[in-house]
């Protein structure tokens, strides 16, 4: 499905210049779990930020489905973005001025125009009160984000990333701002996801939480490393 080749990628700090992914290779086949692991600051983010199109490699390739990204038009990476990847991060990310329930069905709302949103609007509240539902958070639809604990709160942005129902999961410690017992709920709900054929990669510097993927590769000194 996805396909990482010799990525690079450097910053520039002021006049030094630092190389944060020297030559990374990956390969996502459809319906894996993959783990990433490496120390803070070995690269994870950046790495999957350049696999979800949020930011490019200084040098090598992303493909999806065989595709190389650069030859994606400014409209299909913006779908690229929207609709086959959901994201989910360490600070969750949601807006506290929507509901729970309108934060879910977002992605669906800002792809669309107006008259778009107007045909599919019923469809979107469907799907999100389901995705509430599969994700034990119906009771919830209508609280403000701030009013939840850290696990719902990760929950409702893990199902704003299923609402376009991407192709591929991507979750930047998604377990990182929980206690472990929140974290391991967490963990349960991308295993389930994934147990029902969802690709997910997820990045952490925990060794005991990469567990729970079905294969774990490791970020060391910029590049791929056995994990353990
Ligand atoms: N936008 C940026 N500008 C400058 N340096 C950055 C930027 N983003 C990340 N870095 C640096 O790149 C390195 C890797 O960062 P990151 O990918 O966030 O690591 P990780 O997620 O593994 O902790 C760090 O040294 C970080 O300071
Ligand atoms: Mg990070």
């Amino acid at each position: 499905m996805l396909q990482a080749e010799e990525i690079y990628k450097s910053y520039k700090m002021g006049a030094t210049k630092v190389t944060v992914l020297k030559g990374v290779n990956l390969t996502v086949e459809k319906g894996e779990f993959v783990a990433i692991i490496g120390a803070s600051g070995s690269g994870k983010s950046t790495f999957l930020h350049i696999l979800g199109a949020l930011d490019r490699p200084d040098k090598g390739i992303v493909r999806f489905e065989g595709r190389d990204l650069n030859d994606f038009s400014a409209g299909e990476i913006n779908g690229f973005r929207n609709k086959l990847v959901g994201f989910v991060f360490q600070f969750y990310h949601l807006l506290d001025e929507l509901s729970v329930l309108e934060n879910v069905y977002l992605p669906t709302m800002v792809s669309k125009d107006v008259v778009g949103w107007l045909a599919c609007r019923k469809w979107a509240k469907n799907r999100a009160k389901e995705l509430l539902a599969q994700l034990g958070l119906s009771e919830r639809a209508n609280h403000k984000p701030y009013q939840l604990s850290g696990g719902e709160r990760q929950r409702v942005a893990i199902g704003r990333a299923l609402m376009n129902e991407p192709e591929l999961l991507l979750a930047d410690e998604p377990t990182g701002n929980l206690d472990s017992a929140t974290g391991n709920g967490i963990l349960d709900t991308l295993e389930k996801l994934n147990k029902a054929g969802q690709t997910i990669v997820m990045v952490t510097h925990n060794d005991m939480i990469a567990k729970r993927a079905g294969r774990i590769i490791k970020l060391v000194d910029g590049k791929i490393t056995a994990a353990f």
